[in-house]
């Protein structure tokens, strides 16, 4: 099992299946009865464009860090249980990014052009990453998103269901949809970084790290979409700034989920969301199911 390694005993859930589910969404058409499609508000629905035009670079990123991992490691460390999530992980990963570069083209259809340079951008980063950091420096990182995105499919789950509840579709459907398979695969890279001998303070250096990286790239985007719009002034400042760090905002109550990363006996299997993202978002699942079935 996984967990034997380094004598652990797994915390991986036994009924634990990676399904790279094959979906495809027309955004550009949702967009197009509706930009504001979050809620009709453009400060939500620009901060959630935002925050999905980092996943496509992003899961890259986590992608070539796992596989580069994996590739180097002494292969006793790595159970064949491992290696198979691996393999998954990835595959997960490439729907996902295939899914959000299609979100990304649409907001480029619609006339945010600039997207394009913060996409080309991410690029030259994650060639830098690749060329100057270890490849357990970036698993780190990767380990540490992934708690990220596990973290944010609890705050769909338990928190703030209405942030899903007030998007049209297609984008609850791709909401959830994500949301499931970040949990499915959400121990993979922390169990590898692990495994290749990861320890405490690189891992808590990292989530530092991304969370601020991810908030100020998101910042920059939503702004830029915002400007585009005429829509950057101070009330939607305000808004933006509410959205996340006032009363029941986004950041304030993924705060102590996100925390758990921060001491040192955490593991991502310490509390178990996917049955009650299912039965939540029963019927969202419903329709990622039947696009699943049709591509079988
Ligand atoms: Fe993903
Ligand atoms: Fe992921």
């Amino acid at each position: 099992m996984i967990g034997k390694l380094f004598g652990r005993r797994s915390k991986t859930p036994t009924d634990l299946t990676l399904l790279p589910r094959v979906v495809h969404f027309d955004y550009l058409k949702s967009m197009r009865a509706n930009r504001y499609w979050h809620d009709d508000n453009p400060v939500s629905t620009h901060l959630f464009n935002a925050l999905q035009a980092l996943f496509p670079e992003g899961e890259r990123f986590f992608m070539d860090s796992a596989r580069d991992v994996r590739d180097q490691m002494d292969k006793d460390k790595l159970s064949a249980e491992l290696e198979e999530q691996i393999r998954l992980f990835i595959r997960q990963e490439a729907m996902h990014g295939r899914e959000h570069d299609a979100w990304t083209e649409a907001l480029i259809a619609l006339g945010y052009v600039g997207m394009r340079g913060f996409d080309e951008k991410l690029k030259r980063d994650n060639r830098w990453s690749r060329k100057k950091l270890s490849p357990l420096v970036r698993l780190s990182m990767t380990a540490a998103s992934e708690h990220f995105t596990a973290s944010l499919a609890h705050l769909f789950v338990y928190k703030r269901p209405d942030l899903v509840d007030n998007a049209a579709s297609p984008f609850r459907e791709l909401l959830v949809y994500h949301a499931m398979e970040e949990l499915e695969h959400k121990a993979v890279c922390f169990d590898l970084y692990q495994a290749a001998g990861g320890g405490y303070a690189l891992r808590s250096a990292a989530m530092a790290f991304v969370t601020v990286d991810l908030l100020v790239r998101m910042h920059n985007r939503q702004k830029y979409l915002l400007e585009q719009d005429g829509l950057w002034d101070e009330d939607a400042r305000r808004e933006a700034r509410a959205l996340l760090w006032g009363k029941n905002g986004i950041m304030r109550v993924l705060m102590p989920y996100l925390l758990r990363y921060f001491r040192p006996g955490f593991h991502p299997w310490e509390t178990d969301e996917r049955r009650d993202l299912r039965s939540r978002y029963g019927r969202e699942m419903s329709v990622v199911d039947r696009q699943q079935l049709k591509a079988a």
